[in-house]
């Protein structure tokens, strides 16, 4: 069996899947400091993106942009990254954004 990189990333991503304590709500976007602010996401974060080849310093996780899943067990979707702006908190319900 041969194991590449990307199927690598595949299991990985499903990993990150497994659901965290407090979780996201469905279908809104988080800046990555948010979802720290919210629950105990730092390694579901982590995991996300190295899986999605980004790097993992505080500015990345800080200011990327995180797609909470619809399938109400918390899981997070890497969306991008906040490149020359910041990430800023949308505020309750609402979708962060960047810029
Ligand atoms: C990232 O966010 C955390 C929590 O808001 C903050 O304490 C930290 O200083 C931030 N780091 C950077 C590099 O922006
Ligand atoms: C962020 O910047 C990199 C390098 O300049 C670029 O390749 C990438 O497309 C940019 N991403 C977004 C979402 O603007």
């Amino acid at each position: 069996m041969k194991f590449t990189v990307a199927s690598l990333a595949i299991a990985i991503a499903s990993f990150a899947n497994l659901a965290v304590a407090d979780n996201c709500t469905p279908g809104v976007r988080y800046c990555g400091f948010n979802l720290l602010q919210k629950g105990d996401y730092h390694r579901t974060i982590e995991i996300e993106l190295i899986a999605m080849g980004e790097p993992t310093t505080e500015d990345s996780i800080n200011n990327s942009l995180f797609l909470c899943r619809t399938r109400n067990d918390g899981a997070i979707y890497f969306m991008r990254h906040c490149n020359n702006s910041v990430c800023n908190d949308g505020g309750p319900g609402n979708n962060d954004y960047c810029g």
